[in-house]
């Protein structure tokens, strides 16, 4: 596979804080390369240092063979940027903000009009064309900045925390767009702190934690390398939790993890949660396949939900 993008020991610094605190990871064509981490990991601000909109202090960036510190503009031309805030034209209706940002990144006079239907119709919002961005709902602003990201048929798209604060019919909207696009060969960058989004989008992702990358892989490797298996989640009495404790403390076979909404118990085999069940007389709330939120709990010792 054609790598397009290759990060080397990259750092940003504010003041004392290294918010990018030495990453390297590469991209090839064709993915959707997820960077998954809690608020405050460091994400935007990786983010943008690769689309060239900050300068990093530290390590090597080239995303096809050009450093957006030195060809940044280029480099633009050939991404197409959803910023987690959207930085959109207020004064402007939809239609306006779309043909405007048309004309920036060089959309033929021609072509325009036809360019900003079809986005506007492929993110469904064609039907708010005369809306002013006040008017729009938080969902159908993210809609239009997606939309707007794709004008100059960028070769790689990166999305920052693309459906955080929507809601599930909006985000299911944008996941649908994000996998329609990657069938047809595109290749994203995307950021989430939602654990489910980058199961179901990304090919590979890296888990961010304080600036660092403290794991990499498919979804389904980091799951199989850090916490295989099977949990169940049994509602937090105290009489039950101590039961769990003490039959379990120094078994091999159970991982207990204890949080605000329970007690979850993780075993490789789900029949062996089942029977634990059956012997505490006390039925599990839930069980359910390990995911991602356990892969980061495993290795950072906090959920994803926490600030960094
Ligand atoms: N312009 C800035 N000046 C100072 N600190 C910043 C700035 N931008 C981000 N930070 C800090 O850098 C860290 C990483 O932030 P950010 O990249 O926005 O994280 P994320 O996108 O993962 O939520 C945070 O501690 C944040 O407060
Ligand atoms: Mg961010």
């Amino acid at each position: 596979m054609q790598q397009i993008l290759r990060a080397e020991n990259v750092e940003k610094h504010f003041g004392e804080l290294k918010a990018v605190a030495g990453v390297s990871f590469d991209v090839y064509a064709e993915e959707c390369f997820g960077i998954l981490g809690p608020n405050g990991a460091g994400k935007s601000t990786l983010i943008t240092c690769l689309y060239g909109a900050s300068s990093r202090d530290a390590g090597r960036l080239s995303i096809f063979e050009l450093d957006p510190q030195i060809n940044g503009r280029r480099l633009r031309a050939r991404m197409g940027i959803v910023p987690q805030d959207n930085c959109l034209d207020e004064s402007m209706n939809v239609y306006e903000n779309m043909m405007h940002f048309a004309a920036f990144v060089g959309v033929k006079r021609a072509e325009r009009m036809n360019r900003v239907d079809t986005l506007l119709k492929f993110m469904s919002i064609d039907h708010k064309k005369e809306a002013t961005v006040k008017q729009l709902s938080g969902g159908m602003q993210r809609r239009l900045v997606f939309a707007r990201a794709l004008l100059s048929e960028p070769e790689l798209i990166i999305l920052d925390e693309p459906t955080t604060g929507l809601d599930p019919a909006v985000r299911h909207l944008i996941w649908q767009k994000i996998t329609e696009l990657k069938l047809r060969s595109g290749t994203t960058i995307l950021t989430t702190h939602y654990m489910d989004e980058a199961e179901r989008l990304c090919d590979r992702l890296m888990i961010m934690d304080k600036g660092k990358i403290a794991a990499l892989g498919s979804p389904s490797s980091l799951i199989r390398e850090h916490c295989p298996g099977y949990v169940a989640s049994f509602d937090l009495h105290t009489e039950l939790a101590d039961k769990i404790k003490s039959k379990l403390a120094s078994s091999a076979e159970f991982k207990i993890i204890e949080d605000q909404t329970g007690i979850h118990i993780r075993a490789p085999q789900i029949e062996s949660l089942v029977q634990l069940g059956k012997d505490l007389q006390a039925e599990a709330r839930l069980i359910r396949p390990s995911n991602l939120e356990d892969v980061f709990l495993t290795i950072t010792g906090k959920d994803l939900s926490a600030d960094a």
